[in-house]
């Protein structure tokens, strides 16, 4: 049996000040498309894992809103975080909530956030790695082209001569520096790690038996409340229990039997400014526009607002102007990364 589980409790700073604590990115239209991304990650699986098999890992605050976009979850469904310990502690959780039920499940792990432009391409690809994974004892992943030495990825190195649709993994290093992720790049054999894993019920439990033992123990013990109403508090004992980790740190770089399958699926995580732009239509002049604007002499920027307000500008070029709740940012794009900085300077006005 197929299962999918949506990893769905990140806070998405980088995109700020659209994606907020209260509200997000993997709730939002970011694209306009008429659905938002958590939606079209529920979507991209159907056919290959029923709606009953869906789990969203997320937090209470996100709880009504997680219902409200996918009505056909139960509340078995929505597992609800004590607090955020990174994706590691996340897919422990729902692991082992899936294991007590069907031991011997597949699972796919996705974050709720990406996009993937050629869904019929990726669900092929998903297919063939869960066949994989379903008769070995296996963690594949999906490899991404890489176009750009990008610091906030996972580089995969891969056996080359492996013919195979389903690639032994040599090397996976989690976001590595810059200078590194620039040798990775110019010697052509890495591939970005999509963050989208595939994985039996038995390969991964016995994986964090291994790499992460404190986090497995934490979860194993909790489980025996899973499913009654002592779930709750056995949750608030396991998580403390845990440190802050990724599944990319804590498993996927030490395990030995991670494999890949390389993919060309239209995929980007829509992570920042930057890839929102890339990732979007653009007009004559390069703008990404997203609202009601008079423009003059404007180029090369993104201009999304939240409220319907019009947007008057007059000479500009390569900016970022977007407003939401009670924040209005007005920031070079090249100057993106500083909006970490902002989100933190900005907690001081509430
Ligand atoms: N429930 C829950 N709890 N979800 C979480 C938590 C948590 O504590 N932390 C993060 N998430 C969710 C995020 O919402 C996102 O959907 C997903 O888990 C991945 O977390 P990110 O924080 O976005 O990871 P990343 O983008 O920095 O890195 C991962 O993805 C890259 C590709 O996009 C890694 O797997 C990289 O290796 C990979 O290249
Ligand atoms: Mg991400």
């Amino acid at each position: 049996n197929n299962y999918l589980i949506i990893m769905a409790g990140g806070v998405g700073t980088r995109f700020w000040p659209f994606s907020r604590q209260s509200f997000p990115k993997q709730f939002h239209d970011i694209l306009g498309t008429g659905s938002t991304l958590i939606q079209q990650t529920a979507e991209r699986f159907e056919g290959i894992c029923p709606k009953e098999n869906i789990y969203v890992v997320t937090s209470q605050e996100y709880y009504d809103i997680t219902k409200e976009q996918l009505p056909f979850l139960s509340d078995e469904q929505i597992l609800l975080e004590p607090s955020r310990r990174n994706t590691a502690p996340c897919i422990a959780y729902a692991c082992f909530k899936i294991a007590k039920k069907d031991p011997n499940a597949n699972v796919v792990v996705a974050p709720a956030d990406h996009i993937i432009l050629k869904p019929d391409v990726f669900r092929e690809k998903i297919s063939l790695a869960l066949k994989y994974a379903s008769s070995n004892d296996v963690l594949v992943t999906l490899g991404i082209q890489p176009t750009r030495p990008d610091t906030g990825y996972g580089y995969i190195q891969f056996d080359d001569s492996d013919s195979s649709d389903v690639k032994k993994v040599k090397t996976f290093t989690e976001k590595p520096n810059l200078d590194i992720a620039k040798m990775f790049i110019a010697s052509g054999d890495y591939v970005w790690n999509g963050g989208i894993f595939i994985w039996s019920i038995p390969s991964i439990l016995k994986a964090m038996d291994e790499h992460l033992p404190e986090v497995a123990d934490a979860f194993r013990e909790a489980q025996i409340h899973f499913y009654s109403d002592k779930e709750k508090e056995a949750l608030d004992l396991a998580y403390p229990r845990c440190r802050a980790i990724s599944i990319d740190n804590g498993v996927m770089e030490k395990a030995l039997n991670v494999y890949v399958v390389l993919c060309d699926i239209g995929w980007s995580d829509l992570g920042t400014w930057k890839s929102l732009y890339e990732n979007s239509e653009k007009d004559e002049v390069n703008n990404v526009v997203n609202c009601k604007t008079l423009l003059y002499n404007v180029e090369d920027s993104i201009l999304k607002m939240a409220s319907d307000k019009l947007v008057v500008v007059k000479d500009l070029k390569g900016y970022i102007i977007a407003e939401h709740d009670n924040v209005l940012m007005i920031c070079p794009k090249d100057d993106e990364q500083l909006v970490k900085e902002f989100v933190a300077k900005a907690e001081d006005f509430g």
